[in-house]
């Protein structure tokens, strides 16, 4: 069995890490199990992409497509065809996509026109907001997928309700925790650590990105002013995503306590929001990370696809209206932030579950 195994932006490389793992081992152990790490190359930069394959040990890509940037319509509809000719020179059994980013998408329509299994890790996860490319890519993704790797019971719900039978969906846990854990014990301090002095949970974490917040001067200076006035001096250490760079350029939002950084790899990111105070963010894998670490979370969306990181964990949604931050960092400062708990199967096994599952599944 050949599975492809595609991955394409940032968030995409700490998920198929653990896959990579678990099909060796499954190799190893006597299976016939083979995979083709296909590289989109939708995030081509070394802080976006390069660093994690060396920092995770993950195998140069068998096939990078070099898509690069553009349109979302350009990125999909190159990553296509790009794919597409993959496939009719030597198709696979079945294609394994992680998360909602533009390559999830492409790869999975490419794949299926071809009559090739989707497998969809991190299938489900609904936040109902089609004003954000990331849910049009999973609900896409969704329709044509035929086995689903599931990290909620949430996921599990949305999949029933859209019609999607209960034989192809498997409650398995989050590989992104597979690879938060196996790694706590290499995290590695960030220069920045000593060059600020930072000291434990002395310090907030802040990453912005999405084009909601990002894409419109005022919002993202509105956004910016609000945090930087509520918070108590303390550091705040902001590794800056390249889409938000191109918009911080013109507004020199400055203040002595904000401290911008390009982005980080994988195990400094993750030693700073370990031992930070609190994170601010508008992603969606951080607030699972946090949720896992018990670190205080504010996420400046208006909704999000993983609500167990908010019933369970340390998550709350803030909201992308700058009024709303002071009240939130008035609750972190008095030390009245939730604890949390953390969900059912993100115990470090889940890419072992999937691939023992999906032997099963092509076996029949
Ligand atoms: C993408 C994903 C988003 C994910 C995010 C994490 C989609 C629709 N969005 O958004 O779900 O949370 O990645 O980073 O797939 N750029 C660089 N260097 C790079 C990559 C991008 O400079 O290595 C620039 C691009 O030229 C572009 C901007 O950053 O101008 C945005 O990149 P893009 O891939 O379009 O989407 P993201 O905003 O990164």
């Amino acid at each position: 069995m050949l599975i492809d195994i595609i991955a394409g932006a940032r968030p995409n490389f700490m998920k198929i890490a653990p896959i990579i793992e678990a099909i060796n081992k499954a190799k190893s152990q006597g299976e016939d199990i083979e995979y083709r790490l296909i590289h989109t190359g939708q995030h081509y930069d070394r802080n976006m992409s390069g660093s994690f394959f060396e920092e995770l040990n993950i195998p140069d890509p068998d096939i990078n497509l070099e898509i690069g940037s553009g349109t979302q319509a350009t990125q999909a509809g190159r990553i296509m065809m790009a794919y597409e000719a993959v496939l009719l020179d030597k198709p696979s059994d079945i294609c394994m996509v992680v998360g909602d980013v533009t390559s999830t998408m492409a790869c999975s329509i490419a794949a299926k026109k071809l009559g090739i299994k989707i497998a969809h890790i991190e299938g489900g996860i609904r936040s109902w907001d089609l004003t954000m490319p990331e849910e049009i890519n999973r609900m896409v993704t969704d329709a044509i997928t035929d086995y689903f790797f599931t990290t909620s019971e949430v996921a599990n719900s949305n999949l029933k309700k859209e019609g999607h039978g209960e034989e192809k969906i498997f409650y398995v846990g989050n590989t992104m925790i597979d690879t938060l854990l196996k790694n706590q014990a290499r995290l590695k301090k960030p220069t920045i650590w000593n060059d600020l002095g930072l000291e434990k949970k002395g310090y907030i974490v802040m990453t912005l990105h999405r084009p909601a917040n990002v894409d419109e001067e005022q919002q993202l200076k509105s956004l910016m002013d609000e945090i930087i006035a509520n918070s108590h001096d303390m550091p705040i250490i902001f590794p800056v995503h390249p889409r938000t760079a191109k918009m911080l350029k013109n507004l020199n939002i400055e203040a002595s306590n904000l401290h911008y950084a390009d982005p980080m790899g994988y195990l400094e990111f993750n030693y700073l929001v370990r031992d930070a105070f609190a994170v601010i963010t508008d992603s969606g894998g951080i607030t699972e990370e946090t949720t896992v670490m018990g670190v205080p979370c504010m996420t400046l969306r208006d909704n999000t696809e993983r609500p167990e990181t908010i019933t369970l964990g340390t998550n709350e949604l803030v909201g992308t209206n700058p009024d709303n931050i002071k009240p939130f960092m008035d609750k972190l400062f008095s030390g009245n932030w939730k604890k949390g708990d953390i969900p059912y199967l993100w115990d470090g096994k889940t890419a072992g579950r999937i691939i023992e599952k999906t032997l099963v599944l092509m076996k029949k």
